[in-house]
């Protein structure tokens, strides 16, 4: 019979294999425990939409909804759409969910799966992770600067390496026409340098053409107008006062008066992560405010901020979780095959109490269980032979020091007291 072809992943989709997935859940509690601390709930999302939601939201001419979203007809029509992000979902919730009504100021937390289809780099993938958090309800700048110092803090707990928080204001309703208006006309006098997107979207969104991607592009935008300069009175207060809160608290950050983000829905604050070391995509997270969502999205008309860092971009910099990667303490060496249900008697007693415990099949040499074992990192061996299983008392290997303690562990002994024994062995180090 033909050997079967082996089915490879979706381009731009991958696995997270064991080692990752450690530091990913290690990022994650580092989240929760920390977001809690400032008042933020789990939210758990539908990664289907429909498309509208995002159309809507995020904004007709974005790259996202124009080139990057996964969508399709469900079996009865409706265009359904893998989310490309979730601060359009979390806004959804809110005024479905009722809690507009009940808890006006949310603060929500999330991670999971977004969906884009850009093209696959170093740290860009077509199904990525985000961790983000929302908060409903408010429109002071003390929200802001709340939002900013638990991202800094997040960062610092996590070990993320040289990073920068770079910080603009990209205005609101009042102060973006004009500005909208001074940039297309910049756009006609240098339209011939400027690719066939930016015309369109200089008639339909003249601030997406500083979010251009194409290297012509990108250097005529280079000269163009900064919205910090056409800043209404209001937006410079709520900026100034942002600013004024960050310094406060030593958060480190950098105007960066040419930030734009890729979505829409911003208004004043937006912001960015960037790391040195990621290279192309060296976007580690992003967010601001977004006053005008809610409302545009059927609700009250609820001001909201908030911010999503990529899980995957973030796992590569964080250099604060080594410590909770957890080799296997001890493994369990069935000698023969007769040991087999003592040892995995033994393995379930240990795990119970809370011993990492690794367990290898019998049938093989004292040697090869023992480099096996070695190669798990463990620190101990726990053998049982035939002369052990007979004394019913295991040998201890401690496989730094290269030394024996023969049958040093008596079987029946209570599982805590054996646990204990065993992480007194553990911890004593060469
Ligand atoms: P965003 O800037 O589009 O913002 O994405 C946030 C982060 O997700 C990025 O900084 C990056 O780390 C990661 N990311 C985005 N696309 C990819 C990709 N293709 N591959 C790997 N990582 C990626 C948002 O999504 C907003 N919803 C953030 C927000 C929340 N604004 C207000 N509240």
């Amino acid at each position: 019979m033909e050997k079967p072809a082996a089915i490879a992943a979706v381009k731009g989709f991958r696995d997270v294999l064991p080692e990752e997935s450690r530091r990913w859940r290690a990022l994650e509690e580092a989240a929760e425990r920390l977001f809690a601390l400032y008042g933020f709930g789990e939210i758990r999302l539908p990664i289907l939409e429909r498309a509208e939601l995002f159309a809507r939201s995020l904004g007709e001419t974005t790259d996202v909804v124009q080139k990057e979203m996964y969508t399709f007809a469900d079996r009865d029509d409706t265009a359904l759409t893998l989310r490309p992000e979730a601060t359009a979902g979390v806004v959804r919730a809110y005024v479905e969910g009722g809690l507009a009504q009940r808890d006006p100021a949310a603060r929500l937390f999330y991670r999971g799966p977004m969906f884009r289809r850009e093209r696959p780099q170093r740290g860009r993938f077509r199904q990525f992770h985000q961790i983000g958090a929302e908060m409903l309800g408010r429109e002071d700048a003390l929200a802001d600067a709340e939002l900013l110092v638990m991202l800094a803090r997040y960062l610092a707990a996590v070990g993320a390496r040289d990073t920068r928080l770079e910080l603009n204001s990209v205005g609101d309703a009042v102060c973006r026409p004009g500005f909208a208006a001074r940039l297309r006309e910049f756009g006609r006098a240098h339209l011939t340098a400027l690719c066939t997107d930016c015309h369109r979207r200089l008639e339909r969104n003249p601030l997406r053409i500083l979010d251009c991607k194409v290297p012509e592009c990108r250097a005529v935008v280079a000269a163009a107008p900064v919205v910090l300069d056409s800043l209404c009175d209001a937006c410079r207060t709520h900026l100034d006062a942002v600013r004024a809160l960050l310094d406060q608290e030593r958060v480190p950050y950098a105007m960066n008066p040419r930030l734009v983000r890729g979505l829409d829905y911003y208004c004043r604050t937006a912001f960015e992560v960037v790391a040195e070391g990621l290279g192309a995509q060296n976007a580690v997270g992003g967010g601001g405010r977004y006053d005008g969502l809610v409302a545009a999205l059927g609700g009250p008309d609820v001001p909201g901020v908030g911010f999503a860092i990529g899980i995957e971009r973030l796992a590569m910099i964080a250099t604060g979780m080594e410590e909770l990667v957890t080799a296997p303490a001890v493994v369990v060496l069935p000698l023969a095959e007769r040991a087999v249900g003592p040892a995995l008697a033994l393995s379930t007693r240990l795990r119970d109490e809370g011993v990492p415990v690794g367990l290898e099949p019998a049938g093989r040499s004292l040697k090869a269980l023992l480099r096996a074992a070695d190669r798990r990192g463990a620190r101990l061996a726990v053998i049982l032979g035939d002369e052990e299983l007979a004394a019913g008392r295991a040998t201890v290997r401690d496989l730094v020091r290269h030394e024996d303690r023969r049958q040093e562990l008596a079987l029946d002994a209570p599982a805590r007291e054996l646990a204990l024994r065993v992480q007194a062995l553990v911890g004593a180090r060469p």
